[in-house]
């Protein structure tokens, strides 16, 4: 079955009853088609199979994690659709929290399936619903410019095209580190990836540039041009005036690994699986009630504000305001041309 599965945690919950009063579970492949895309399995494999990464996927080291899935195109003849749905349902309550999932994970116990889909859901169980009073600080909601002049889109409507979302996880790997969300269509560019941000040293035993070191940060590049960047300081050779630091990169990139085809869509590697009848990469029925559960009250609580969405042009990064919700000054969102 392929998503949007229900439009709330009723629905959903009333799907899932009707659907296993007929078939067994193992007969149900839920699909969310980012769980295929061969860049977010690669998560698991690159931070689990290098000494390097895995113990520093920790709050002590993590300042905070971006994850973006950006679209330059716009909602185009899925008005009628797009306009009942928004973003929020859309993106944020499949394909974001299952790559935050993937993201932020226990190490599973046996490559199997179920301890696979035990440890996204977890990740999930451990999400702080943010309380209402609390949602302005924690949601902005974007609307293109000309979103409402689509074929089959409301004249008034206030359905969002774009949001960015910050939430806490309540578990002792990722307590105290904030998770930015955002995704939007008719954005600057197409891209969705997940950043890493770094915590600054504490001290470096030579002077430094006001401003302090820049962080070291780890950009894990899903599409397109999919690969992954890691960010790190060196010292200038041979300046004059103390010691001068600049920012340089090691990156990885799959066409130049792999070669151009190597990257197969996800739905082969879906439909695969189904043959194969291996669920680790499809929904489980508690992932996607769990998944509603936390989106439900924040979908409910922003349809009743009368100030949002903003509107941001076509072609932008989205309302100025959601750079407001990043909590420190010398954190941005980090946008492709950054990289
Ligand atoms: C779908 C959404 O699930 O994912 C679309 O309904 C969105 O609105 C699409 O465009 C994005 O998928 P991808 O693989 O192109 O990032």
């Amino acid at each position: 079955m392929e998503k949007p599965f229900g439009r709330d945690l009723a629905s959903a919950q009333r799907l899932n009853q009707c659907l296993h009063q007929h078939f067994h579970p193992e007969q149900v492949y839920l699909i969310d088609h980012y769980l295929g895309k061969e860049t977010v399995q690669n998560i698991l494999a690159f931070r689990f199979g290098n000494t390097l990464f895995e113990p520093l996927w920790h709050r002590q080291y993590v300042d905070h994690i971006q994850i973006t899935a950006a679209e330059s195109a716009t909602v185009e003849d899925r008005g009628e659709f797009y306009d009942q749905t928004g973003v929020l349902r859309d993106m944020f309550q499949s394909h974001l929290l299952q790559v935050m999932a993937m993201t932020l994970l226990e190490k599973p116990r046996r490559w199997n399936a179920e301890d696979l889909r035990n440890a996204r859901r977890d990740v999930l169980e451990a999400v702080v619903v943010p309380p209402a009073a609390e949602l302005k600080r924690c949601v902005v909601l974007g609307q293109y410019a000309g979103y409402r002049q689509t074929p089959r889109v409301r004249p008034d409507s206030r359905t969002p095209t774009f949001a960015a979302l910050r939430l806490c996880i309540d578990n002792d790997r990722w307590h105290g580190v904030p998770i930015y969300l955002r995704s939007g269509k008719g954005m600057k560019t197409r891209v969705s990836e997940v950043v890493i941000q770094f915590v600054r040293p504490v001290r470096m035993p030579f002077p430094v540039p006001t401003g302090g070191p820049e962080a070291n940060r780890l950009t894990l590049r899903l599409q397109p041009r999919e690969g992954i960047c890691l960010s790190f300081v060196v010292k200038e050779p041979d300046t004059a005036d103390g010691t001068r630091l600049r920012v340089s990169k090691l990156t990885f990139d799959y066409e130049k690994e792999f070669g151009k085809a190597a990257l197969p869509e996800a739905y082969e590697r879906l439909l695969l699986d189904v043959i194969h009848g291996d669920p680790a990469l499809f929904m489980r029925r508690d992932a996607i009630e769990r998944a509603w559960e936390i989106m439900d009250p924040i979908i409910a609580a922003t349809e009743t504000w009368d100030d949002q969405p903003f509107e941001y042009p076509l072609g932008s990064w989205g309302p100025r305001q959601a750079e407001d919700m990043l909590q420190t000054e010398h954190d941005h969102w980090q946008n492709p041309e950054d990289v």
